[in-house]
């Protein structure tokens, strides 16, 4: 358990924001589960909230049931980070988050996201202006910095908590990192050995283990994690369950088969037909990884052309699956370079330009 401010993450395991993945559905669903202390909201676009053509309220939505909630916004603008920050305490979330550490071309060139790690005056701007205008908790999720001639992550933490932020994530890659190579745990156990506010480290998690070590080697608060939940939903009950008793109940196929089912079948309720499949079925992608016969399942489900399709598909596949043998055999979690493993550049810009206009 720790605290940011007032809020409290017990446990200590925080679901990462995944833009295109970690909408309102998924985070429910996801703490549902148990296990997690905190969600965060994928990013929200400053300029599209202050315009006020509400097409940033399918981001900004949240449910209840997903207290202690963070919003995360981005822009460059600290009159309108501050003005959006403010629209976020007024919606009832818990706590502002700020993006540091996007390093997508369309946030980048719009000098948000990781670019204000290359501009600590205007970063300072942006914190003081939206901590002026709200009570709850400011957060701020940062990469290590730039490029590894430009680590910085130090000053960003120093600045922070001089501007009155709250808390700070850290995820151990530069900008130009993007998601090749290993996170640098190193980078984060040192912002937390120098921080005077909570930490939470993040960057490769994809098993309990995982999670369990990078408490231990770097000391973080919390552990926050992304694309490790997106193929295995469980993975935060799984690392709270290790951290208290030292295993992890291993979930069977026919859990992970209604799970697959209940939750996919709640997109396409709650979001927009025309969305609803292209998000269907890049949640199934990551949902079947592991899954025997996976492939050929995603390619069905990739070929589906309408939600109907799309769950003939899913059922007939977990239909052959029970003749096969019966769903109540354990589901193996994928190995960590099929989890989503390392997203090329392409596919996380493909997962910004997927979400609607902002
Ligand atoms: C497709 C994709 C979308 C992401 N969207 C966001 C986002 O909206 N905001 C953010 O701060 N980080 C975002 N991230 C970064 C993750 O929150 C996280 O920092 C990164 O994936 C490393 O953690 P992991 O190894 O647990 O996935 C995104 C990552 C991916 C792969």
């Amino acid at each position: 358990m720790f605290k940011i401010k007032d809020v409290i993450v017990d446990p200590p395991f925080v679901l990462a924001p995944v833009a295109g993945h970690t909408d309102s559905v998924f985070r429910r669903a996801v703490k549902g589960l148990g296990g997690c202390g905190l969600v965060v909201s994928e990013l929200a676009s400053t300029e599209g909230m202050t315009r006020g053509q509400g097409r940033t309220d399918h981001i900004t939505r949240f449910g209840e049931e997903e207290r202690p909630v963070a919003i995360q916004i981005f822009g460059a603008d600290p009159a309108r980070m501050a003005e959006s920050a403010a629209m976020v305490e007024a919606m009832g979330a818990d706590i502002v988050d700020i993006n540091c550490g996007c390093p997508v071309k369309k946030v980048v060139r719009q000098g948000g996201g990781s670019r204000l790690l290359r501009d600590l005056p205007l970063l300072e701007r942006i914190f003081r202006a939206v901590r002026d205008d709200i009570r709850i908790p400011l957060t701020v999720k940062i990469r290590s910095g730039w490029d590894h001639d430009s680590i910085n992550a130090l000053e960003v933490l120093r600045l922070a908590e001089d501007c009155g932020v709250d808390a700070l994530a850290i995820h151990g890659r530069t900008r130009s990192d993007f998601f090749s190579g290993r996170a640098d745990w190193g980078v984060i156990a040192e912002v937390k050995a120098r921080a005077r506010i909570p930490v939470m480290g993040n960057g490769d998690v994809f098993t309990p283990g995982d999670a369990a070590r990078m408490l231990r080697e770097t000391g973080v608060d919390g552990v926050m994690i992304g694309r490790g939940v997106l193929s295995n939903p469980w993975l935060i009950r799984q690392c709270r369950d290790h951290m208290t008793s030292g295993e992890a109940k291993t979930v069977s196929l026919r859990e992970r088969m209604e799970f697959m089912s209940a939750f996919l079948g709640r997109v396409c309720a709650e979001v927009p037909p025309p969305v609803a499949l292209g998000r269907i079925k890049k949640a199934g992608g990551y949902l079947s990884k592991g899954l025997p016969g996976g492939s050929r399942l995603r390619g069905e489900m990739h070929a589906a052309r309408t939600t109907a399709e799309f769950f003939a598909a899913l059922e007939g596949h977990f239909a052959a699956l029970e003749a096969a043998g019966g769903l109540d055999q354990p589901f193996t979690p994928p190995a960590p370079a099929e989890q989503g493993g390392h997203p090329d550049a392409d596919e996380v810009e493909d997962d910004h330009r997927g979400r609607p206009p902002e």
